[in-house]
């Protein structure tokens, strides 16, 4: 007797004058289609969307001994630029008044107010920083303090990073323009490293932070 391995076909071919085409069968075909189709594209696209993965470590992730750099960005309406100025001062025993470099002062309102900006590095240690009138020669009558922040942000900046959720900038666009001129403004930043790293591997350090807010009349 002749071996034949084709005896054990499961998938045996009906010759193609012998099918027939059904509705059931046609519907059934379309629908299994449009499936198939449909879990393709959601598969890639759920494939190709960027997945923010956040992590928290204890340690501090970037050098201790590093400065951090800060950048201000705030309005004054109703105070002189001549007048204003940034003072620094810290536990490392840093007192600096007046700090202009890398600083640019924009006269808005007329010149009657001013627009600071101002790149600036801190030390890790607790300090503080403050927009005053103390570096000035001259003292204004009645230095009206009131402002509106733009941006205060703490080391590099999260241009690209802008739909990561955090607290890089929690300082912008708080208006302080409508308070009581001669009030003094405090906020008490509390300033937490992180990393953030992109699909290219590109690495930036960004510091998040929260605020509160004192005003003294
Ligand atoms: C500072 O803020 C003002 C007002 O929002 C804006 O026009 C200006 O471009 C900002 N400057 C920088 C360097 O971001």
């Amino acid at each position: 007797m002749q071996f034949d391995i084709r005896r054990f076909d499961i998938y045996r071919k009906v010759p193609k004058d012998l099918t027939q085409p059904t509705l059931t069968g046609a519907c059934i075909s379309v629908s299994s289609v449009l499936f198939i189709l449909y879990l393709f594209l959601s598969e890639l696209s759920l494939f190709l969307t960027h997945e923010v993965i956040s992590e928290l470590t204890v340690e501090d992730p970037v050098r201790h001994t590093e400065k951090i750099p800060v950048f201000i960005n705030i309005t004054l309406p109703q105070l002189k630029c001549e007048y204003v100025g940034i003072d620094i001062q810290d536990d490392m025993g840093r007192h600096e008044v007046g700090f202009q470099d890398d600083t640019q002062k924009i006269e808005v309102n007329e010149g009657k107010g001013c627009r600071m900006e101002s790149h600036f590095v801190i030390n890790k240690v607790p300090g503080n920083f403050h927009v005053s009138t103390h570096s000035s020669r001259t003292q204004p009558d009645n230095p009206d303090m009131t402002h509106l922040i733009h941006k205060v942000r703490f080391g590099m900046d999260l241009q690209e990073g802008k739909e990561v959720k955090g607290s890089f900038n929690p300082l912008e666009d708080v208006d302080r323009s409508a308070g009581q001129a001669l009030a003094t403004h405090d906020y008490i930043v509390k300033v937490v490293p992180s990393v953030y790293e992109d699909t290219s591997r590109n690495i930036i350090y960004p510091y998040q932070y929260t605020y509160s807010y004192r005003v003294f009349m």
